[in-house]
C-alpha cells in the first residue's frame, strides 16, 4: 500500500491550497461551492460517461452550474475517476453486493478515485460523498457510507487483490497494452505511466498579437509562472481555468499541446503560398499556420459543425490580421473526394492531420483508451492511407505534405507512410530535424508522450513528404 499522511494534516484535492480539512459545511471561500457539490457535478459527468457519452461534452453540461472557481477542481475529480477507471471498477465489483443505480455508482467512482490519491483527507472525502448522495439520492447515502468506509478499513487487501490484473495495474485495456508492448518492448511501461499523469496546460502564443516573452511577462505579472516548451509554446507551472488566464479573449494565446504545435513549424510555410489544411477542425493548426505566415489557406473538414469551431477560433484570434496578405477559407468537405470541392489549382503545402485513435493524448482524454476497440487501428490506418492517396495529386511538384496523427501506434504512423512511399514513385520522405528548448537537435518522427523540465509534449507521429518534379 502507498504511504499516506495522517488524515488530520492531509489536504484533499479540490480545496484551496492553503485550506485545512474542515468539518462538513465549515467555512470555504465564498467563491467555491462545497466539496460535496463539486463531487456531485463530477459524478454527473461520470454518470454520462457510464451511459456512453464523451467526457468533454459531459463535463461542459455539468460544470456550467458550478461557480467558476469550483469548475477546475470538479473537472479534476472527474478526470481522476476516469484515470482510475479499471481500479475503481474492480473495487466496486468487490465492494458492492449488487450494482447500484448508475448515478450512485458514478459518485462512488469519484469518491474512490479521491481516496486512492495518497494525499487525500479520507474522512472528509467520505463525509462529503455521503453528503452529496444525501442531497441527490438519499436512499443510497447509507450504501455509499458503508462501502467507502469498508474500502478504508480493507484498502491494502483490496488493492493487492485487484492489482494482480495488468489491466488494473496499468489502467489500460489488455489489447492496448499488447499493442504498446509489441511496438515498444523496452519503453511501453513509460508510455502507460505518462498516460496516468495529469497533462499540464500549454499555451500557443499568437505571434501576430504579442510574442512569447511578452506573453510570459504579462502572465507573470498576474502571478502565473510559465516555462518555454517551443518557439511559440509556454507551459503553465500550475493548471488554471482558461478564464483565469489574462489574454484569451484578446486572442493573445490558445491552448495547444507543444507536440501539436510542431506541425505549423514543420510544414515550413512561406508568405504567398497556397496551403491546404485537410482535416482542420477545430482549427488549432489552421490558426497556428495563419499566425506564422501570410498564406492563402483552405481549411477543410468533413464535419460541418466542427467547421464552426474553426471559424470561431479564427475570429477570436483575429486572423488573418487586417493588412496582412493572408487569406483563409473554411469549407466543409470530404478530403477523400477532392473532386467535390477542389478548384484544380495545386497547393504548395498540404497538412494532413488525419483522424486517428488519439492514443498519444490519453493523458488529456482519459476516456479514449476505454472507448476504442483494437480493430479501430486497422480501420483508421486504411482511412489515413485513403486520404493520403486522394490528396497527393493536389500537391504541386516540389511541394511538401506533412502527415500527422496524435497516435503512438505504428499502424497509424510509420506503417502508413512506408506503404505510401513504396507505392508512390513521386513521394520522397524528408528527414525532420528539430531543436528542443534545451538546445538539443534531433531527428523526429514518432514522438512519445513526455513530461520533463526541458521537454513537454503529447504523443504524435510526423512525416514530411516532398513531391518530385
Ligand atoms: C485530429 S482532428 C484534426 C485536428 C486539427 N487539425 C487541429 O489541429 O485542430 C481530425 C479531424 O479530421 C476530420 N476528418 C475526418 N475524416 C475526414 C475527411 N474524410 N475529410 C476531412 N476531414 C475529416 C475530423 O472531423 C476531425 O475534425
Amino acid at each position: 500500500m502507498r504511504p499516506r499522511p495522517p488524515a488530520e494534516t492531509a489536504v484533499p484535492r479540490g480545496f484551496a491550497p492553503d485550506a485545512r480539512p474542515q468539518p462538513i459545511g465549515a467555512d470555504r471561500p465564498a467563491h467555491r461551492a462545497a466539496l460535496a457539490t463539486e463531487m456531485r457535478a463530477a459524478a454527473g459527468a461520470i454518470g454520462e460517461v457510464l451511459a456512453g457519452q464523451r467526457l468533454p461534452e459531459a463535463l461542459q453540461r455539468h460544470m456550467a452550474a458550478l461557480p467558476p472557481a469550483s469548475r477546475a477542481p470538479a473537472r479534476d475529480m472527474a478526470y481522476q475517476a476516469l484515470r482510475n477507471k479499471a481500479r475503481v471498477t474492480a473495487l466496486t465489483s468487490l465492494l458492492n453486493g449488487r450494482a447500484p443505480d448508475r448515478m450512485v455508482l458514478a459518485l462512488q467512482w469519484v469518491a474512490l478515485a479521491q481516496l486512492l490519491e495518497p494525499m487525500r483527507a479520507q474522512a472528509i472525502v467520505v463525509d462529503q460523498a455521503v453528503a452529496a448522495a444525501r442531497a441527490t439520492f438519499p436512499a443510497a447515502a447509507g450504501f455509499l457510507n458503508a462501502t467507502l468506509r469498508r474500502f478504508l478499513r480493507e484498502e491494502a487487501a483490496l488493492l493487492t487483490a485487484i492489482e494482480a490484473d495488468p489491466v488494473v495495474r496499468y489502467e489500460h485495456p489488455k489489447w492496448w497494452l499488447d499493442e504498446l508492448a509489441r511496438a515498444y518492448p523496452s519503453s511501453w511501461q513509460a508510455i502507460v505511466a505518462a498516460a496516468h499523469r495529469q497533462a499540464p496546460l500549454v499555451l500557443r502564443v499568437n505571434r501576430r498579437r504579442t510574442d512569447r516573452e511578452a506573453c510570459a511577462a504579462r502572465l507573470a505579472l498576474a502571478g502565473i509562472q510559465t516555462r518555454v516548451a517551443g518557439p511559440d509554446a509556454l507551459v503553465l507551472d500550475k493548471a488554471l481555468a482558461v478564464e483565469a488566464i489574462p489574454g484569451f479573449e484578446q486572442g493573445e494565446w490558445s491552448v495547444q499541446d507543444a507536440g501539436a504545435q510542431l506541425a505549423a513549424h514543420l510544414l515550413d510555410v512561406q508568405d504567398g503560398q497556397r496551403v491546404l489544411d485537410a482535416c482542420a477542425a477545430p482549427g488549432g493548426k489552421t490558426c497556428h499556420l495563419l499566425e506564422r505566415a501570410d498564406i492563402d489557406l483552405l481549411s477543410l473538414d468533413v464535419d460541418e459543425k466542427r467547421c464552426q469551431r474553426i471559424e470561431s477560433n479564427i475570429d477570436r484570434l483575429g486572423l488573418p490580421m487586417p493588412g496582412s496578405r493572408g487569406a483563409v477559407r473554411v469549407l466543409a468537405g470530404d478530403a477523400a473526394t477532392p473532386a467535390t470541392w477542389w478548384d484544380g489549382i495545386a497547393f504548395d503545402r498540404i497538412l494532413l492531420d488525419a483522424p486517428c485513435t488519439a492514443s498519444g493524448i490519453v493523458r488529456r482524454h482519459p476516456d479514449i483508451r476505454w472507448l476504442r476497440r483494437r480493430g479501430d487501428i486497422a480501420t483508421l490506418s486504411q482511412q489515413q492511407s485513403r486520404l493520403l492517396t486522394a490528396l497527393w495529386p493536389l500537391l504541386k511538384p516540389g511541394g511538401k505534405l506533412l502527415f500527422s496523427t496524435c497516435s503512438v501506434f505504428p499502424g497509424e504512423g510509420a506503417e502508413v507512410i512506408d506503404r505510401f512511399v513504396q507505392q508512390t514513385p513521386t513521394a520522397q520522405r524528408e528527414s525532420i530535424n528539430w531543436t528542443w528548448p534545451d538546445g538539443r537537435r534531433e531527428a523526429i518522427s514518432q514522438l512519445l508522450p513526455c513530461t520533463s523540465p526541458d521537454r513537454e509534449h503529447d504523443g504524435f507521429f510526423y512525416a514530411l513528404l516532398s513531391k518530385g518534379q
